[in-house]
């Protein structure tokens, strides 16, 4: 049976949020918000609750989870710190980063997928922070859908995949940002990005001279390629419907839907200036073209909805790569599996 609570305030909520820190510490499952998505939390030193969290999610086991504290210095006995983490935290955290680091004993095995490194992150949301002081352990949380499903940005698309596979579910609204964290891993002082998120290269650059971009970010594995982050390696965010990502002037892209709309029953997810010139049948509007944080709070809403019209195609635009921009491309191509289409 799993309890579903709503949060309406933090004053209001502090015994749920006891019982919620109680059911982790005892080895159970826990879905809380944070700023991006939905994370289902268990205990991260528990190596039973990490696999319990890898059967709920249907999730691979060698795809290792992200440890989240309330501070940053709460990481100290789970990870090798150093002085490039300390600066990124204090122009980023709490919020929307997760970084790569040595890991230290406490951590078992289970919650890293079997690597010696461990992702560390301090979420900005308020039930989150709360809810990690409350267990001063760290929680291992992925995001909280089932494996192969858009990560969730609302409780009630939790529900929809997790009901009945754990123990509790704190709904805490919309989620702000949308979109995953961004992931960086740390080598000295050169920081490689392995996941784009809200926290943008060019913000990351400011604090650290050496910005790399992973291949994975933008481009196709190859077969057998190795991965520096091992969620990469699946297809992700997919929809069952096929997803086909349009490319071109907007003028031409527009005329492509418009005649499409007329041949066959297609999704489509527009920017919102598009909405009085096509069809309304099966329009899914994700924000306005240039308006990135909206379309990013959006995204994974307006795939879940697109797909479950049963549509014989999901057309989306393709994300520009600059800025948050990039992040919503390294989503889109995996929702669409790299299906591109350049329109003349
Ligand atoms: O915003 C977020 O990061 C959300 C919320 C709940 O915090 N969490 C999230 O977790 O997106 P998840 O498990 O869905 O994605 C975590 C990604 C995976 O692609 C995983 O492979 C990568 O982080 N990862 C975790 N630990 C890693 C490690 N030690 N080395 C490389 N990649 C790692
Ligand atoms: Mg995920």
């Amino acid at each position: 049976m799993t309890e579903f609570v709503t949060i309406r305030n933090l004053e209001g909520s502090e015994a749920d949020l006891c019982r919620a820190a109680e059911i982790l510490r005892a080895g159970g499952l826990v879905v809380f918000p944070t700023e991006t998505v939905y994370g289902l939390g268990g205990d991260a030193r528990n190596e039973s609750s990490a696999k319990k969290i890898y059967a709920a999610k249907g999730r691979p086991s060698d795809n290792p989870l992200i440890i989240h504290v309330a501070k940053p210095e709460d990481a100290e006995p789970y990870a090798v710190t150093c002085d490039l983490y300390y600066r990124l935290a204090k122009a980023f955290l709490p919020g929307p980063l997760t970084m790569i680091l040595p890991k230290k004993d406490p951590i078992p095995l289970a919650t890293t997928g079997g690597l010696d490194s461990v992702a560390v992150r301090c979420p900005s949301h308020p039930v989150a922070h709360r809810l990690l002081e409350l267990c001063g352990f760290p929680v291992a949380a992925p995001s909280a859908n089932r494996s192969g499903s858009p990560s969730p940005t609302c409780a009630a698309h939790a529900k929809a995949d997790l009901d009945g596979r754990v123990d509790m579910i704190l709904d805490g609204g919309d989620c702000e940002i949308g979109l995953e964290s961004t992931i960086v891993k740390i080598d000295g002082d050169t920081l490689t990005l392995l996941r784009p998120g809200a926290i943008t290269p060019d913000a990351l650059s400011l604090v650290c001279k050496e910005v790399n971009i992973a291949d994975s970010v933008l481009g196709q594995l190859k077969e057998g390629e190795r991965v520096l982050s091992p969620g990469m390696k699946y297809r992700h965010y997919a929809p069952a419907s096929p997803v086909i990502l349009l490319d071109g002037a907007p003028d031409a892209v527009l005329r492509f839907l418009q005649s499409e709309q007329k041949k066959k029953p297609c999704a489509i997810l527009c920017y919102d200036e598009e909405l009085p010139v096509l069809k309304n049948e099966r329009l899914f509007p994700v924000g306005a073209r240039d308006d990135l944080a909206a379309q990013a709070k959006i995204l994974f809403h307006a795939l879940r909805d697109a797909d479950a019209v049963g549509a014989e195609i999901i057309y989306a635009h393709l994300p520009p790569k600059e800025g948050l921009g990039l992040a919503l491309y390294n989503r889109m191509i995996r929702a669409a599996a790299h299906t591109v289409r350049t329109i003349e």
